[in-house]
């Protein structure tokens, strides 16, 4: 016994749970009819336990079910149910014992409804109402004491205690009022016979008749019954039914005849003569039904519509000659038919979505009704295929447009959606409506570049404030979220600012130069640029610019030996044993620029004697051309141009001393070689250094003689030596000496050094070891050899080798 009591338990609670679900909280309240406008009927945040503030932002409603009409409204700050429109009960329940009219209350986000139903209290605003002023009544004076006559009974539109209470009958000798109950529910009054009439006494009376309700204050009509009194002996007539039924269709045209009554009169001629004709009748059925006064026959005389009242209760009466008469009641049944489309209503959308929204949000409700009834108001709804949304039957009649997919509105910016509702009747109706749905921008595409990267070329000195290149971002987004703004990211090139090279215009991402360029300081440098949108948060993303300095000769050759003519003074020996294609010197050049700028070559432009001495044209080695002979002026100078192969090309000129000697002894003029005289240490070097470069140079000479004996071919290769050009003859950031092939050569010179605060600068290299080669090997060194002895690791493509 126990177990099964808390198994019922249970049960009950879980039946309690899901009633309490699926009903979501029906309210129901009372007011009483005929309130003033924005009366507070009750208040329905505190009812539902909502905030009011809740009630905003859910955008509470109230439709109500199935009409237009909107009798009641919510405040949304203080959450009461306001009066809207006039309520009158009885035109909308009529004689119904209660009045119930519903009202759906919405909620969005998410959806949720509530069902509220408003009893209409009825108040006395009505008065009893008799159908006519004046009962007309025709009694035979034979009548018996206890003879009842019929009196239609007054109507009150109000109901219960409002409604006909009691009637009361102006006092009389002959008359008495009672009411009574027909089969059918209907209440009637008869005039019951209380004395004999006598008609030579008197031939007619009237009589006030009274009808009061039960309201308070009471309200009541009177009519005023005229009673003839007749000598003949008449009949009333009597109906076959006491009430008629008829089913009618909606819609039923004109003339279709609806039922016929028949009453029959026991009176022979003109006295049973039955006439028919509507007794109490409201306006609105007169103009919808006819009577035919002879036949009894109902016809359809006007637009009859089940959705406006299903159900029509008409009197009629029948008359005979005498003016005798009865009633009738006919109740016509109007059947449905499938006339009515159903109606889209869209109660919420949410316009423009935002573009980021995610799939299954709800951008919209929608209630669909249809006035017909059953079958003819089971409505289906559908939305058409290729659209991202789709509709989810929700409550009731109610359906969510819910977003299927994810919107782009960079893709499509809007969509038009036709929803479409069928009802189940036969034939169907349907209808459809379009719905204009606009995507809201969201920043969700940075700025993209055009391209991968940008290059500049821009030959050196260019003018400050030209334009470089010009760079170009896209953003697909609307408006602010789509305007792409150029910036330099900070950054230093050289150890300078970024900002001090480039700049950048914002709006159009067109490149300017900010200074002058040069080649020979800077060859290139890479700048990153942001293009960034409006948005916010702003979208970024970044660039990288290479900018290439392109070389303009403006550089003129610099002639690093022999010496610039008045810095010092230098002199070559040349043995007098030297035969035609010695080696004797070398001019030795280089230019900052590069490639065909630093491309340097060589003429002898004036000699003392021009058919002694050539100078290779790229090499800048001064050989002999024939042997020297005893006829030879002791001194020779030549005039060397050193010129590079520019556009147009720049040149550079100097003088080189050449002594034909075997010995310095010989050498008168040396004597004469003014010097500093205060310089006193640097002519003691000049002459040790004389003394030990001619010794050296003698023993070179011994040695060419004696390769010369053996192997006649290669005598000038055993010049190959270890001296090299020191740096401090380079100029600035120069490292492209190799390219010029003016520097890189391991050749054997020999130099008198006289004057001049240079001497220091001299090395020789002894352990010159990696980069003095075989002889053989000495013309086929790769450019990277070079660019190790030079220690730059930028390793120029433009290489040329002039060495042979
Ligand atoms: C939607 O309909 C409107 C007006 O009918 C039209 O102007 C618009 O182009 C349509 N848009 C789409 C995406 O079909
Ligand atoms: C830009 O995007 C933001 C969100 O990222 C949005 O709130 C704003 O409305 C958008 N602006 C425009 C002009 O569409
Ligand atoms: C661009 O560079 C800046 C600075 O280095 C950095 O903060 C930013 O995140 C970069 N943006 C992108 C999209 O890489």
């Amino acid at each position: 016994m126990m177990g099964g009591g808390s198994l019922h338990h249970s049960s009950f609670f879980v039946l309690f749970f899901v009633m309490a679900h699926c009903a979501h909280g029906d309210l129901s309240f009372s007011a009483s009819e005929e309130l003033k406008l924005g009366s507070v009927i009750a208040n329905i945040a505190s009812d539902l336990g909502l905030e009011p503030g809740r009630l905003s932002a859910r955008r509470a409603r109230v439709d109500m079910e199935g009409s237009d009409k909107q009798f009641c409204r919510i405040d949304l700050r203080s959450g009461d149910l306001l009066v809207a429109e006039r309520i009158d009960r009885e035109e909308h329940c009529g004689e119904k014992p209660t009045c119930l009219l519903r009202f759906d209350l919405l909620l969005e986000n998410p959806l949720e409804l509530h069902r509220l139903s408003l009893q209409v209290q009825d108040i006395n605003d009505n008065a009893p109402i008799f159908s006519k002023d004046v009962i007309k009544l025709e009694i035979r004076e034979s009548a018996d004491k206890g003879a009842k006559y019929r009196i239609n009974a007054a109507h009150d539109a109000d109901i219960g205690q409002n409604a006909v209470q009691s009637y009361t009958l102006q006092s009389n000798p002959h008359f008495v009022f009672n009411t009574q109950t027909t089969g059918a529910g209907n209440k009637y009054g008869e005039l019951v016979l209380n004395k004999e009439l006598d008609r030579e006494e008197q031939k007619e009376m009237k009589l006030l008749l009274t009808a009061l309700d039960g309201g308070s204050p009471q309200k009541s009509g009177t009519v005023v019954i005229h009673v003839i009194v007749l000598d003949a002996n008449d009949n009333a007539p009597v109906f076959t039914e006491a009430v008629y039924t008829a089913s009618l269709p909606e819609n039923a045209p004109l003339q279709t005849p609806v039922l016929m009554v028949s009453a029959s009169d026991a009176d022979e001629g003109v006295n049973g003569e039955v006439t028919y004709e509507f007794s109490r009748l409201s306006d609105k059925s007169q103009t919808l039904f006819s009577l035919d006064e002879k036949t009894g026959a109902i016809f359809v005389a006007g637009d009859i519509d089940y959705e406006e009242r299903s159900k029509y209760e008409v009197m009629v009466e029948a008359k005979d000659g005498y003016g005798l008469s009865s009633e009738a009641k006919v109740m016509i049944d109007i059947t449905d038919v499938n006339d009515n489309a159903p109606v889209i209503h869209v109660k919420s959308l949410t316009n423009p979505i935002p573009e980021n929204v995610s799939p299954g949000t709800e951008v919209g409700i929608i209630n669909v009704q249809d006035r017909d009834s059953e079958k003819n108001r089971q409505v289906r709804c559908s939305l058409q295929q290729g659209v991202p949304f789709k509709l989810v039957p929700s409550i009731k009649n109610y359906y969510s447009v819910v977003s299927t997919g994810q919107l782009d509105r960079e893709v499509v910016s809007d969509y038009n959606i036709t929803i479409t509702a069928t009802d189940e009747g036969s034939p169907p109706l349907s209808s459809s409506k379009s719905l204009h749905l606009s995507v809201a921008d969201i920043n969700d595409n940075p700025p993209v570049f055009e391209e991968e990267s940008y290059s500049a070329y821009v030959s050196e000195n260019n003018k400050a404030g030209s334009t470089l290149c010009s760079v170009t971002a896209r953003d697909p987004d609307w408006r602010q979220n789509g305007t792409v703004i150029y910036s330099l990211l900070a950054a230093e090139v050289n150890g300078a600012p970024v900002s001090s090279y480039v700049s950048v215009n914002g709006d159009t991402g067109v490149i300017h130069a900010v200074r002058s360029f040069d080649y020979e300081q800077l060859r290139s440098f890479k700048v990153q640029l942001m293009a960034r949108d409006n948005g916010s948060p702003p979208l970024s993303s970044n660039v990288s610019v290479s900018v290439f300095i392109s070389d303009v000769n403006d550089n003129p050759p610099q002639i690093l030996y022999p010496a610039p003519e008045g810095n010092s003074f230098m002199t070559e020996l040349v043995p007098k044993a030297a035969h035609g294609g010695s080696l004797v010197s070398k001019v030795i050049a280089v230019d900052a620029d590069s490639g065909q700028n630093a491309w340097l070559s060589y003429q002898i432009v004036k000699s003392t004697d021009p058919g002694l001495f050539t100078i290779g044209v790229h090499s800048g080695e001064i050989r002999t051309q024939r042997d020297i002979s005893e006829t030879d002026s002791m001194k020779q100078t030549l005039i060397v141009s050193v010129k590079d192969n520019g556009q147009p090309s720049l040149s550079a000129t100097c003088s080189m001393y050449l002594l034909i000697s075997d010995n310095l002894a010989e050498v008168p003029e040396l004597k004469d070689i003014s010097y500093d005289e205060k310089n006193s240490k640097l002519t003691s070097y000049l002459i040790i250094a004389l003394v030990s470069v001619s010794t050296f140079f003698l023993t070179f000479i011994i040695i060419i003689l004696g390769v010369r004996f053996c192997r006649r071919r290669k005598p000038r290769l055993l010049f190959d030596g270890a001296v090299t050009i020191p740096g401090a003859y380079l100029p600035p950031n120069y490292a492209d000496v190799d390219g010029t092939g003016t520097l890189r050569s391991t050749y054997n010179y020999d130099a008198y050094l006289t004057t001049g605060s240079r001497t220091s600068d001299f090395k020789f290299v002894s352990s010159y070891n990696d980069n003095t080669l075989p002889a053989e090997q000495t013309l086929r060194k790769s450019p990277s050899d070079f660019a190790d002895a030079f220690g730059s690791a930028d390793s120029s493509p433009e290489l040329h080798f002039f060495s042979r």
